[in-house]
């Protein structure tokens, strides 16, 4: 067994190491479980993402050698909306810096790179020259960009494949019409989240699930309920300031809603 394989094996942080990402400890050890799952599954697997920013999600693919082919989208717009009702500003956000960076974690890797400044509410699926196996949307956090990402991915997508959402807490209602997507057009799917905030979508029968290292990650999906519910929480707290507080307790009597019977 060599070295990367050892690593992903032990969903050992280091593969993240070189370059910063916004992912936390447990996203980033979700994150190999699914490498980990992907590449056991498969003889090579192509990757294709969707927001790469300074290359952090891409380098575990990049070192590893049953990765073929990796496609990273991004529009790098200077600022982006999301769903928290702020817009988030990428200052020096460049395919050249991410290349750049990725050219540092494997200098004889990155020709497995194809880079799309671009977004798919305007890109068209047959410019992806491969069948994915695996997908990571991490773009614009809003519930419709969520949508667009997801049936780009699912139509690039391998007949059996995975697609995986980071940042669950915030886009939870774009991966809400992206399951029912799924039941109007009758694909089969699994669905589960994973810590803190990563959720996963298998098509067809690819059981990522069954792989050793899920157990425990399964088992630890309280984190995911608990991180949710806390990173929401300033909204109960904002809804229970003094003057919102009065206005809901009279609503509440009024309409007779804490009475039971
Ligand atoms: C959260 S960062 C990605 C972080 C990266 N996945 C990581 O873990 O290190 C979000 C990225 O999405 C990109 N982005 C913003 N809007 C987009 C859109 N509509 N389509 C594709 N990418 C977008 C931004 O340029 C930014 O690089």
């Amino acid at each position: 067994m060599n070295s990367f394989e050892q690593s992903i094996g032990n969903l050992d942080l280091k593969l993240f190491e070189k370059i910063s990402s916004q992912s936390n400890d447990h996203d980033k050890q979700s994150l190999l479980a699914c490498q980990l799952a992907t590449r056991e599954l498969t003889d090579g697997y192509k990757y294709l993402e969707i927001g790469s920013y300074l290359g952090g999600s891409i380098q575990p693919h990049l070192l590893d050698e049953k990765c073929q082919k990796i496609y990273s989208i991004d529009k790098r717009p200077l600022s982006q909306p999301d769903e928290r009702g702020v817009d988030f500003t990428y200052l020096n956000n460049s395919t050249a810096r991410m290349i750049e960076n990725l050219r540092a974690v494997a200098p004889d890797q990155t020709e497995k790179i194809v880079t799309i400044d671009g977004e798919t509410r305007q890109l068209k699926p047959s410019e992806i020259k491969d069948k994915i196996t695996l997908c990571f949307i991490d773009g614009e956090h809003t519930d419709e960009a969520v949508l667009s990402d997801f049936k780009f991915c699912l139509s690039v997508l391998d007949e059996g494949g995975a697609i995986l959402f980071d940042d669950a807490n915030i886009i939870y209602n774009g991966i809400s019409d992206c399951l029912e997507h799924l039941k109007k057009v009758s694909i089969n799917f699994k669905a589960y989240i994973l810590p803190d905030k990563i959720f996963a979508i298998e098509i067809g029968n690819f059981p990522l699930h069954q792989n050793r290292v899920f157990l425990e990650r399964l088992l630890g999906n309280y984190h995911s309920y608990l991180f949710a519910l806390q990173t929401n929480d300033l909204y109960r707290q904002f809804v229970n300031k003094r003057p919102f507080r009065l206005y809901r307790k009279l609503m509440t009597k009024f309409k007779g809603l804490n009475k039971f019977e």
